[in-house]
């Protein structure tokens, strides 16, 4: 039944720059492009695997960060999951192309792996203002469950990630500038959860933002959101957040 719906589906082979490497994956207009966040977190997860762990791609959208991490030897099975059934199919399509070691599920969040354990998690669900989500192009086929401040899943996933099964495990989460990155630190600093800013990387507001510039005033006024601006261009960052507890 998969091989049917892979075959009825166009998926286009697409490269991408990752770290000094090139990496193509099979993609469409319906799974969620790899960016900068997809890199960092690539980045910051290589430095942090040992050898054999079992590692989660949570929100892994096509599978390319489980998919690079396998290809490099980084990783020896691809665990990942998705709650969008057409991500899940790509993310399998793609494992499938390298291996027969995988293991990619629907799944809202943790959901569908209460019963396993990892050593990391690799966390990249939309952590953006759902209402920056309105006026930008980049999550028309993703769902985006943050909220207005773009916080409303991370504290979801920290709350989860704080009971048993997977407080063994390391977390990396990207904390972006288009999110109330304030409520975020003081949800960990409330729960005693010890973090490290693995990298930090500032960022130009692409032009299709930067044209609604008093939304974005707004929106940083009710600290939704944070930027900067520096000769007329708006700058907002992404951080890659590690908790560690073992
Ligand atoms: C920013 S994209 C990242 C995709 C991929 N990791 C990449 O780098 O290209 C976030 C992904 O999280 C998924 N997602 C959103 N909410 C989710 C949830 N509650 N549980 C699981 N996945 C979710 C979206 O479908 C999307 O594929």
């Amino acid at each position: 039944m998969e091989d049917l719906i892979n075959l009825m589906t166009k998926y286009v082979n697409k490269e991408f720059k990752i770290l000094d490497d090139k990496f193509s994956i099979f993609i469409n207009k319906k799974i969620f492009e790899p960016n900068l966040t997809t890199m960092m977190l690539i980045d910051s997860a290589k430095k942090i695997i040992r050898k054999d762990d079992k590692v989660l791609d949570l929100g892994c959208g096509s599978g390319v960060i489980g998919c690079y991490l396998y290809k490099k030897k980084i990783i020896k099975y691809i665990y990942g999951s998705d709650i969008s059934r057409q991500a899940v199919n790509c993310a399998r399509y793609n494992s499938k192309k390298l291996t027969k070691n995988y293991d990619i599920r629907l799944s809202d969040s943790f959901s569908n792996w209460r019963n396993e354990k990892f050593e990391l998690i690799i966390n990249d669900i939309s952590g953006i203002s759902s209402q920056i989500n309105n006026i930008s192009k980049w999550f028309k086929h993703a769902p985006n469950n943050s909220g207005s401040d773009g916080t409303k899943f991370t504290i979801r996933l920290l709350k989860e990630y704080k009971k048993k099964q997977f407080y063994n495990a390391g977390l990396i989460f990207p904390v972006l500038g288009l999110s109330n990155r304030e409520k975020i630190i003081n949800f960990l600093k409330k729960n005693n959860l010890n973090y490290e800013i693995l990298i930090k990387k500032e960022w130009p507001l692409p032009k299709d933002l930067v044209m609604h510039r008093d939304f974005l005033k707004k929106l940083k006024k009710e600290k939704k959101i944070n930027y900067t601006e520096k000769f007329s261009i708006l700058f907002t960052t992404t951080e890659i957040f590690y908790l560690n507890s073992h």
